[in-house]
């Protein structure tokens, strides 16, 4: 099978993606001079500053510290590993990738393992369609043909070892990437078996589209749990995915609204019935990630509960997953049914109208969220009030600050109805604060540059990076050599002008310099076309991290510039060379002809 991808591929592609266009077909940017801006997408915040910079195809975030290349933005925000990544880039160019000959490399075992899950469901598709009884009760749920088809619903047989004699075939090494893959399960005499038998399976997507992973449900009562889900793989972790979100992410290009809910029927369902972005978590609570990713997906997002007790406890789970990440522009609604029914059976009865009608009525997360405390309080008495009150503070607290959390805390002190109008006071105070906070981020982000913002006293030296607080934590002075390696990655082509140095750099005792010629060498060689390309070149070199932060520091200046800084640090490193190859020359006790020669030569050449 495959073997490596030829370093040359990699940085062709990075030559040709524009990580412009690549982030900003998933995050909204905005031009800010010679670079992009947006609220950065790895934490939350409500001033942008995340920049990403077309000429060094690099993005970085200057509140989390987040950065990168192409590559790295779509390993994090998609989170996909390297190689489909990479993948998926060559995809928007319409380029296949290429695989080094020899193949001696083992294929990856994930690209194994997605391709026994694969086969599996293809199995799992023709033994439903050899099955009467297993379409007769899908059909019993009112599922059509096209929906079985569209969510790849398949059929499990009876018996021990369908899947394991269709795809195992008897050889070690197939039976244990099914095993890997969850596909299998081992009695206590160590024998395997189908893990999933007798059972309609429904095959769950990873964010690519490819299966990870089934859930499967039995088709007659007593015939064990009513569902089982394929256990933690290397592929399939359950609080990470979200049933579904394949199928909604296909049917928009942006999912206005995504409706949580908590079968596998219901998604569906749903979707048969026209509402193509619901999404479930596979018979866990809503987890912090699965906060995470919703919102990623759509700033709307509503979560649809039964209305019993356990309903309600789920849905309070989901509450405290999401507040953390409630920025603004976010909203969460919660939807509760009538005692007995599901979205599947909602949606059944009522159409897809009538389920549309029903989510119009959900409470806003507000207004579930002082619903429920109030439940749980005495608001008869001072007291009761005043616990209230505590309570919903905590939790407004972890709210990111915000425009919603300054209305959330209006509504506490209204609800509560204790110290209003100091509270209310501090609410503007807050608000002052804020915008104070932006400004300063903003001028910090200017001085950064080497401008002086608007309003500044005159005097402050513009390259002080020591006076522009940087929240990613404190940069400290950068040495000459430092200097040098960020002007080459901010313009890997300056390297031209350095290779002839290369024979006295090399010989220049400062730290960093072996990085520097090691940079000036592959630059050479491999002639990277942009910052983008240099680093992920370096990627799994131990300086690696180091170099992704020098590349990130925003340098003033054009081009021309630039070019003039990095021909001025070579000046003085040179100088620095000559003055250390003299001290050395001249610690000698005697020297021959050759080191006076060479001396002589120095000391001219110094001037
Ligand atoms: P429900 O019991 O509400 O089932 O479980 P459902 O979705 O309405 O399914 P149908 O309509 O009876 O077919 C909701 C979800 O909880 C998980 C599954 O993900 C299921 O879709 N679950 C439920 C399990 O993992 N195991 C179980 O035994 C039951
Ligand atoms: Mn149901």
């Amino acid at each position: 099978m495959a073997g490596r991808i030829p370093d040359s591929f990699i940085d062709g592609l990075l030559a040709r993606v524009d990580i412009v266009e690549l982030i900003g077909s998933r995050i909204p940017l905005q031009r800010k001079g010679r670079e992009f801006s947006a609220c950065c997408p790895f934490h939350d915040e409500r001033t942008p500053s995340f920049y990403v910079s077309p000429a060094k195809q690099f993005y970085h975030c200057f509140g989390c510290g987040a950065h990168g290349t192409a590559i790295r933005f779509l390993m994090e925000y998609d989170r996909l590993d390297f190689v489909d990544a990479v993948e998926e880039l060559a995809k928007r160019l319409g380029l296949e990738v290429p695989r080094e000959a020899g193949g001696r490399e083992p294929p990856r075992e994930g690209q194994e393992l997605h391709a026994v899950l694969e086969a599996a469901q293809q199995f799992f598709r023709r033994e439903l369609a050899g099955s009467a009884e297993a379409q007769a009760y899908l059909e019993r749920r009112g599922l059509e043909p096209a929906t079985l088809e569209a969510f790849g619903i398949g059929w499990a047989p009876e018996g021990w070892s369908g899947l394991l004699d269709a795809l195992g075939r008897g050889d070690p090494r197939r039976i244990e990437l099914l095993d890997k893959a969850g596909l299998l399960s081992k009695n206590d005499a160590g024998r395997t078996y189908d893990k999933f038998r007798g059972r309609v399976v429904f095959p769950i997507h990873d964010r690519r589209g490819r299966v990870i992973a089934f859930g499967g449900r039995v088709i007659r009562k007593d015939d064990g749990p009513k569902y089982l889900n394929s256990p933690e793989t290397a592929l399939f972790h359950k609080g990470r995915e979200l049933y579904g979100l394949w199928h909604a992410r296909q049917a928009h290009s942006r999912i206005p609204r995504l409706v949580v809910v908590e079968g596998y029927m219901d998604v569906v369902s749903l979707w048969q019935a026209g509402i193509t972005t619901a999404v479930a978590t596979l018979g866990t609570a809503t987890t912090p990630e699965h906060a995470e990713l919703l919102f990623r997906n759509a700033a709307d997002v509503c979560f649809c509960f039964d209305g019993d007790a356990a309903g309600r406890r789920a849905a309070w789970k989901a509450l405290e997953s999401v507040l953390p990440r409630l920025g603004d522009g976010r909203q969460a609604s919660f939807l509760f049914l009538p005692e007995g029914e599901d979205p599947d059976s909602l949606v059944r009865a009522q159409g897809g109208a009538g389920f549309e009608a029903a989510l119009a009525t959900a409470l806003p997360l507000s207004e579930f969220l002082f619903r429920q405390l109030a439940e749980d309080s005495d608001l008869g008495s001072a007291d009761g009030k005043a616990r209230l009150a505590e309570r919903a503070k905590v939790l407004i607290a972890r709210l990111p600050d915000g425009e919603f959390r300054d209305r959330m805390e209006a509504l506490r002190v209204q609800r509560t109805a204790v110290g209003f109008h100091a509270s209310a006071r501090l609410g503007d105070y807050t608000r002052e604060l804020v915008q104070l906070g932006e400004r300063v981020q903003q001028d910090a982000y200017e001085l950064a540059r080497g401008r002086v913002p608007a309003g500044y006293l005159v005097g402050v030296p513009p390259r002080g990076r020591a006076s522009a607080p940087r929240p990613a934590g404190g940069e400290p002075r950068r040495s000459l050599v430092r200097t040098a390696i960020a002007l080459l990655l901010a313009q890997p082509a300056l390297a031209d002008e350095a290779t002839a140095e290369l024979p006295w750099l090399e010989t220049l005792e400062l730290p960093g310099v072996p990085l520097l010629v090691e940079l000036l060498r592959a630059i050479g060689e491999r002639r990277p076309p942009n910052t983008g390309a240099l680093l992920e070149a370096f990627a799994a070199h131990p300086q690696a991290e180091a170099l992704r932060k020098l590349a990130a520091l925003p340098l003033p200046g054009e081009p021309a510039a630039l070019a003039a800084d990095f021909r001025g640090a070579l000046r003085q490193l040179r100088r620095r060379a000559i003055d250390q190859r003299l001290d050395w020359l001249k610690a000698q006790p005697a020297l021959d002809e050759a080191g006076r020669a060479e001396l002589r030569a120095l000391l001219a050449g110094r001037e």
